[in-house]
């Protein structure tokens, strides 16, 4: 079969199953294109709690899918990779951030939403990149315990510097191997150019941008800023709808290792597949549930940046 009869199939059968497909802004090209709403988590997580469709297929990562099911328990909500998962959201477990927070009694937990079910439920709230700053600012606390991404953390940190941030030693290997190198290199070759970064990225990096935001942030900014060339510090999925929007533009990339093998594994296949199937579903625990969605909820209260 070929890319349009498989493109074909997954919307006829989208339609007999009334299922919404959603995919995440890293996602593989083809999938961007065939999903009815693309984004970054707040706005995928905030979608999947507003549908009045009886399916969600999730074409991201295990948790993206995960906070779905929270927020949607009466959806039926599949991720056609149920092999997709974020090394980062598990750098951290349940029992190690009960150990953390024993180590910090008092401190208010502030969870990235690139966690597990289990560490959300033990969590006091959770923020996107595109919310972080203000979720942060928002809390009545003094010191923070901020999981699991280091980079995250210390970039709240820098925001937000009345509070004391405690952050967890995890990372997104993606984003934290993008080189200073490369990029003071591309700066030099593209001086005109804006230098957009994901909250991911080290501190290092983090310095040399000229702005910092989410993915869907950054289809703001490049559309809206008069440049006509941009680096782009993300995952490379982001460049297929940063040109599509603005196809006058050029995009640079500064790395090549700017690609997260786990949100490249979702093909038309497995789309097609897990809507036949109606499988791998989806299902977190009613008692983690409860729990992960009041952090969650708390989050969905607190506006974006
Ligand atoms: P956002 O899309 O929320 O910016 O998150 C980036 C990411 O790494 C998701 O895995
Ligand atoms: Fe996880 Fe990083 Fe991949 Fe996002 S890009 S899913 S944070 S490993």
């Amino acid at each position: 079969m070929d890319q349009e009869q498989l493109k074909q199939q997954i919307k006829q059968l989208a339609v007999e199953r009334n299922a919404l497909l959603m995919a995440h802004n890293y996602q593989r090209d083809e999938v961007q294109e065939i999903a009815e709403i693309t984004g970054d988590s707040l706005a995928l997580s905030m979608e999947a709690a507003k549908t009045d469709k009886d399916v969600i297929v999730f074409c991201g990562v295990h948790f993206m899918a995960e906070s779905a099911a929270i927020l949607a328990p009466e959806k039926t909500v599949l991720l056609p990779r149920v092999d997709a998962g974020c090394p980062m959201a598990d750098m951290i477990t349940a029992d190690q951030l009960r150990q953390f927070k024993a180590e910090h009694p008092g401190a208010t937990v502030v969870t990235y939403v690139n966690s597990t079910a289990a560490v959300k439920a033990e969590s006091d709230i959770c923020c996107t990149s595109s919310n972080a700053v203000n979720v942060a600012r928002s809390l009545n606390a003094d010191q923070l315990l901020m999981v699991p991404d280091r980079n995250l953390g210390r970039y709240i940190a820098k925001h937000v510097p009345e509070k004391e941030c405690i952050c967890w030693d995890g990372y997104c290997p993606t984003h934290d191997r993008l080189e200073v190198e490369k990029v003071k290199q591309a700066k030099t070759e593209h001086p005109e150019a804006p230098f957009v970064a994901h909250p991911e990225c080290t501190p290092e990096i983090l310095a040399l941008a000229d702005h910092i935001c989410s993915t869907s942030g950054m289809y703001e900014y490049c559309r809206t800023n008069p440049a006509q060339k941009f680096i782009i510090g993300t995952e490379m999925g982001i460049l297929w709808r940063l040109k599509k929007e603005n196809p006058q533009k050029e995009f640079i990339l500064p790395s090549k290792a700017l690609i997260c093998p786990n949100m490249k594994l979702t093909t038309l296949e497995d789309v097609l597949k897990c809507l036949q199937t109606m499988k791998p579903r989806i299902i977190v625990d009613e008692a983690t549930r409860e729990k992960a969605k009041l952090s969650l909820d708390r989050m969905l209260a607190v506006p974006r940046d």
